[in-house]
């Protein structure tokens, strides 16, 4: 299994300090890199994405075990449908991954499906792979479903991200034990155009 620590050096080299202008057009050529495939077509990085989830959110979500968050990611893997994970490499590193989830605030059954668990490893941050990421799972929830789902909705305590992104903020709705921020993209004029694959 590649890990974050096989990230290629002169994938890393492109992080240090830059001018705005050097950091967008590698930020750009990093993109242009991008391969992003669904996880069900390349199951050996499932190992890495769970690993990331569980960092980044297994307390969070409740769960004890690594174990848990496998189980969870194992039946996200549709094909064609919901729910639906994606995993970006660069030079066959894994180093991002997002899911299009059924259901991902217990207080809104009504809505679905749900952009969730964007993840980008660290080493990769601010060159747009996040935007490019959310961008893939709008697309192909929107190619899921031409007339419905109408709208793709995810929840965030992040203020800026997903507007600059496109996204309108709705509304703050209970989340256990606090609130959190729903976030609506209508997907009928979204602009649609594959990154890869
Ligand atoms: C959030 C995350 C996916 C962004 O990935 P990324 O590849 O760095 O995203 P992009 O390159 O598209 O955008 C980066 C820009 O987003 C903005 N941004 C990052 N975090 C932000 C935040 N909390 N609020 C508002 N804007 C934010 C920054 O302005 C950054 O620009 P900068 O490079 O000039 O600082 C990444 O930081 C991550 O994986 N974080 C941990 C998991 C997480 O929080 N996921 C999102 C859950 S809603």
């Amino acid at each position: 299994m590649k890990t974050l620590h096989e990230v290629p050096a002169d994938v890393i080299g492109l992080f240090g300090q830059k001018s705005d202008a050097v950091r967008q057009e590698r930020g750009a050529a990093t993109l242009r890199r991008l391969h992003v495939q669904n996880l069900a077509d390349c199951e050996k990085h499932i190992p890495t994405v769970v690993q990331w989830l569980w960092n980044e959110w297994g307390a969070e979500d409740g769960y004890r075990y690594l174990s848990d968050t496998e189980y969870r990611t194992r039946h996200c893997l549709g094909r064609g449908k919901f729910p639906m994970t994606f995993v970006a490499t660069l030079d066959a590193v894994p180093v991002a991954t997002v899911s299009l989830w059924t259901c991902d605030l217990q207080a809104r059954q009504d809505l679905s499906p749900w952009l969730a668990a964007l993840y980008v490893v660290p080493e990769m941050r601010s060159y747009g792979i996040g935007a490019a990421m959310v961008n893939h799972a709008t697309g192909a929830a929107k190619m899921l479903g031409a007339n419905s789902p109408y709208a793709l909705h995810l929840i965030t305590d992040r203020v800026g991200y997903y507007e600059a992104l496109g996204w309108e903020f709705v509304e703050e709705a209970p989340l256990r034990d606090r609130y959190t921020r729903i976030y609506r993209r209508v997907l009928r004029d979204f602009p649609y155009r594959s990154l890869a694959d």
